[in-house]
């Protein structure tokens, strides 16, 4: 067993390196938040994610996992650094690797024996090199060292088990003792270990984040034309899904994807990609069906209730995805803000996220105790997105509740010609 140091205590540090301690190691995770740390330290959990907090409890109990705000402590204790710190992207959509300078900077001057420096978070290709390089600079008494990355795959609302049954694991290493001590990390868990160069670990990331983004603009693009021609979409993709080479996952078409991770990445690896003196053109129109797609639902509240100004109309959703409180690029934020701009009357619910919604649209819109109260009286209901308890609805419940019964289903939850037979007029997405 290592002790192993996780710099920031971000979503993917936070998760992994309460997973490392899981499986045995002595993990110190550091963030330079100290407001961040002291919640840690008392025993709360910043973020929402299923498991998460009892797995932090566990460990601290065990004596595994430690919270420190010291850089020093990390490079005192542990010959393996992770940086998981956060990598924003700036107003040209190049991720700002400020805080990957800093680290790798701090954990030179202070290390005193081999160090084994890990790029966790998302960064482009040939950031590997620059963490090398500024090591060099500060590390004047030529301290040996390896840099190696190790990609995230991490889905938020079902991280832990993505880390302990990962479909593969991707290590980028230079050196035989990086790869023997990144092995050894992750046999474990008994999945593919890649091993290659560090670029090609840098790329693996993007390429995999941008691939998938693609996969749903191009379903989300296919929706489309199943609306104009008749057809239904979930009947398309079941249809292409038994193809192994298409396969069956991320062909769910919706209000577009969100996040923290596809827009930003799809985004940065535009740039990275443009730099290299290369158009990603396909990927631009990625990005433009993802846009596109969030003002076709608007489209659709539109063409239903006629006039939108003055109306009210309940929102069901409003984080990203089900199980995660993440309000970060979520479409329902674009879709309520188009909405507003035309004058309705937004009063939204989600079962985890409200909190954060808060943040985001302040008092512009009204939050409801639950999913029935904020149908009373509305003229519409938005699904923006599927939490579980939007599947099991009492649709008489509903009917009764509303003014007039209009679903706008973002998601595909109900069953068109159920909604239908009860008499709601219903709009779902590529399908009648
Ligand atoms: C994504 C990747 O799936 C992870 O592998 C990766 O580690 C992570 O980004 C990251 O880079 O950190 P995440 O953003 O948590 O994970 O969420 P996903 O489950 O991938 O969903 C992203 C968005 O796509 C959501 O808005 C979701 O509603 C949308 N989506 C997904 C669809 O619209 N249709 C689908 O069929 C699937």
């Amino acid at each position: 067993m290592r002790d192993i140091g996780m710099i920031g205590a971000g979503y993917v540090g936070l998760v992994t390196g309460t997973c490392f301690a899981e499986m045995g190691h002595r993990v110190f995770v550091m963030d330079n938040n100290e407001e961040k740390i002291r919640v840690l330290k008392s025993g709360g959990v910043p973020i929402y994610e299923p498991g998460l907090e009892g797995m932090i409890k566990r460990n601290v109990e065990a004596g595994r996992l430690f919270f420190t705000s010291s850089l020093q402590e990390v490079v005192d204790n542990c010959e393996v650094i992770f940086i998981a710190v956060g990598t924003p992207p700036r107003d040209n959509g190049e991720a700002d690797l400020s805080a990957v300078e800093r680290v790798s900077a701090g954990i030179a001057k202070m290390m005193k024996g081999y160090k084994l420096i890990v790029e966790k978070s998302t960064v482009p290709v040939q950031t590997g090199k620059w963490i090398k390089r500024t090591v060099s600079m500060f590390n004047r008494n030529n301290v040996p060292f390896d840099v190696a990355s190790n990609p995230e795959f991490l889905r938020e609302g079902s991280a832990i088990s993505d880390f302990l049954k990962p479909d593969r694991v991707v290590i980028g290493v230079e050196t035989e003792r990086a790869s023997k001590i990144l092995r050894e990390i992750y046999e474990p868990l008994g999945a593919p270990i890649v091993e290659t160069d560090i670029e090609s670990a840098e790329i693996i990331k993007h390429a995999s984040n941008s691939f998938l983004a693609m996969k749903i603009s191009f379903v989300n693009a296919l929706s489309v034309i199943c609306e104009r021609a008749g057809a239904d979409i979930k009947k398309v993709t079941e249809g292409m899904g038994y193809d192994p080479r298409i396969g069956k996952l991320f062909l769910e078409a919706g209000v577009g994807f969100g996040g923290f991770c596809f827009p930003k990445d799809l985004r940065a690896f535009i740039r990275i990609a443009e730099k290299l003196g290369y158009d990603f053109g396909l990927l631009r129109e990625v990005e433009r069906i993802n846009e596109e797609q969030k003002m076709r639902f608007v489209a659709k509240v539109r063409e239903a209730l006629w006039n939108v100004g003055g109306k009210k109309i309940a929102v069901w959703g409003l984080s990203f995805k089900p199980n995660t409180d993440d309000m970060r690029f979520a479409p329902s934020i674009d879709i309520i803000n188009a909405l507003l701009k035309e004058g309705a009357e937004i009063h939204a619910y989600d079962p985890i996220a409200m909190d954060n919604a808060r943040r985001v649209f302040g008092d512009t819109i009204v939050y409801g105790e639950d999913k029935y109260s904020v149908l009373e009286g509305a003229y519409a209901l938005c699904l923006i997105t599927e939490w579980d308890e939007f599947k099991d609805v009492d649709l008489d419940r509903v009917m009764e509740l509303m003014e007039t019964p209009i679903v706008i289903d973002g998601r595909n939850v109900f069953d068109p010609a159920v909604m239908k037979d009860k008499g709601f007029y219903y709009v779902g997405v590529g399908r009648r």
